[in-house]
């Protein structure tokens, strides 16, 4: 009886350890999948025109907060932003942490039919990077502001008191939710591949 007793109380152990080591998903290493996962993910990041940033940036040991920005990636995959330093995501960037995460589902193009948002082939993508300030003198800066201001030409009437900023995204993973099962993870070379299908 102390035996078994031993055993179960040892299976429980061994089957809670496991639980609290390992996350509970796995990504697939299939490259067709992962192929197919950052086409979906690029294919997001360009149809759409706004998404949640998330920073731990603002207010010190504050809880994660997210924020709804717009963005335009130009068809590169790059997601550029045009940020004030009054915004919630970048009040504390150059003095604190300006790892950030983008956000975006096909639900908010409308293109997802009856599914609930929840639903994994309703296409969820999140970037996690650092959000980095641009030089508007640059090749990239000024492609950055151009594309910006083509996708949301609103942007011309924005207060100059403001004091308004390009920021890019640069990206050091992605996560993609594009079917049942699980998340997949492609690569950042294998996103910045991919060729975007009119
Ligand atoms: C972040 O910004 C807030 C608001 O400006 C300020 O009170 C806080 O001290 C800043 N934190 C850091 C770490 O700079
Ligand atoms: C998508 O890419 C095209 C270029 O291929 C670009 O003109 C368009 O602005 C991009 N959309 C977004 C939201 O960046
Ligand atoms: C960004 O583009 C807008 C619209 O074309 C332009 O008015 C502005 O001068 C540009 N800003 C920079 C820094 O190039």
């Amino acid at each position: 009886m102390a035996v078994l007793a031993f055993v179960l109380i040892f299976a429980i152990a061994t089957a809670t350890a496991t639980a609290t080591a390992s996350p509970a998903y796995t990504s697939t290493t299939d490259p067709k999948e992962l192929a197919a996962a950052a086409a979906a993910a690029r294919a997001l990041v360009n149809a759409s025109s706004w998404g949640v940033v998330s920073s731990i940036n603002y207010l010190e040991k504050s809880s994660p907060f997210g924020n709804a920005l717009s963005y335009s990636d130009g068809g590169s995959g790059t997601p550029y932003f045009y940020l004030t330093l009054l915004d919630m995501a970048t009040a504390n960037f150059s003095r604190a942490d300006a790892r950030s995460s983008l956000s975006l589902s096909e639900y908010a193009l409308g293109t997802c039919g009856t599914l609930d948002p929840q639903e994994p082939t309703c296409v969820k993508v999140t970037l996690s990077g650092v959000l980095k300030k641009l030089d508007q003198e640059s090749e990239e800066g000024k492609f950055a502001n151009a594309t910006l201001f083509e996708r949301h030409p609103r942007f011309k009437f924005l207060p100059p008191v403001a004091k308004f900023q390009l920021y890019k995204l640069e990206i050091k993973s992605v996560f993609v939710l594009n079917g049942y099962g699980e998340p997949k993870f492609p690569s950042v070379k294998m996103y910045r591949k991919i060729k975007l299908v009119e």
